[in-house]
């Protein structure tokens, strides 16, 4: 057993529907998260600075004590997860693996992919799902509108309906879609209205949860404690629609308490 938190990082809110399913799936667990929302949006920096922001966040982190730490975005995870990993001597879990792994054991072939364009131009699904899951057809499609949508809560109007069927319209026959962008589950509802119940819309922050309550499990650091479900949550700017989006999100109408600034 190990009592300390997990580290948790995004740009911003995307990271929270991540943090959201941990709390549920890991129900003793305590987790520190840092939205690096100076730095938002991530979705279309280099790869070096991707690198070089990963690398400030999980130093923060590390001297918070934490047993592990999450890459709860996926422009981070594709660009810098393997970087990140041997950097450091701390368990760092990205996105993508869990997710990928449901789709071979569902046994999808024809698979979308929506993600930021950092994401999609860095082939990290793609490669990934090319590696794990035999003969599939990947369709890949950058949103880069939508992580913008999200911070500004812009999540369920009808400026998001016709933002989300424009992206969508190249995707025919596909059994499932994976929202390859932490901030796109708050889109969820609409993406699915659109694609209609054949297709699989896939939350990764749900697949990462699953995952992580196994291995943390299965390596005894798992928290005992009986529905410990705290969080605390440091930002790199306070200027932002941060608090009215994850209030909503985490329906929590306490979150101001919870909700730092992080110097660094
Ligand atoms: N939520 C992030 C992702 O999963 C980052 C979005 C952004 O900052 O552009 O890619």
């Amino acid at each position: 057993m190990d009592s300390r938190p997990i580290g948790m990082f995004d740009s911003g809110v995307g990271g929270l529907t991540v943090l959201k399913e941990v709390m549920e799936e890991c129900i003793g667990e305590k987790v520190i998260y840092l939205g690096d929302t100076k730095s938002f949006p991530y979705g279309n920096k280099t790869k070096e600075s991707i690198i070089n922001l990963c690398k400030n966040a999980i130093d923060f982190l590390i001297k918070k004590d934490v047993k592990a730490i999450i890459i709860a975005c996926g422009t981070a995870t594709s660009q810098a997860l393997e970087e990140m990993q041997k950097c450091y001597n701390i368990p760092i879990i990205g996105i993508i693996d869990s997710t990928v792994d449901y789709i071979k054991n569902k046994g999808y072939k024809n698979i979308g992919v929506i993600a930021t364009r950092g994401t999609i131009r860095s082939n990290g699904w793609q490669n990934k799902i090319d590696e794990k899951v035999e003969n599939a057809t990947t369709t890949n499609k950058e949103c880069p509108l939508l992580a913008q949508m999200a911070e500004e809560g812009w999540t369920e109007n009808e400026i998001a309906k016709l933002v989300i069927a424009e992206y969508l319209k190249g995707f025919k026959n596909i059994e499932c879609l994976i929202l390859g962008c932490t901030h796109y589950p708050l889109f969820k509802n609409i993406i699915e209205n659109k694609l209609g119940k054949n297709v699989d819309v896939i939350n990764t922050g749900e697949m990462l949860a699953k995952t992580l309550n196994e291995t943390l499990k299965s390596s005894n650091i798992a928290n005992e404690e009986k529905e410990a479900k705290e969080y605390e949550i440091y930002l790199t700017d306070m200027e932002t629609n941060f608090i009215n989006v994850a209030s909503k999100l985490l329906k929590d109408d306490n979150i101001v308490e919870k909700i730092k600034l992080a110097e660094y």
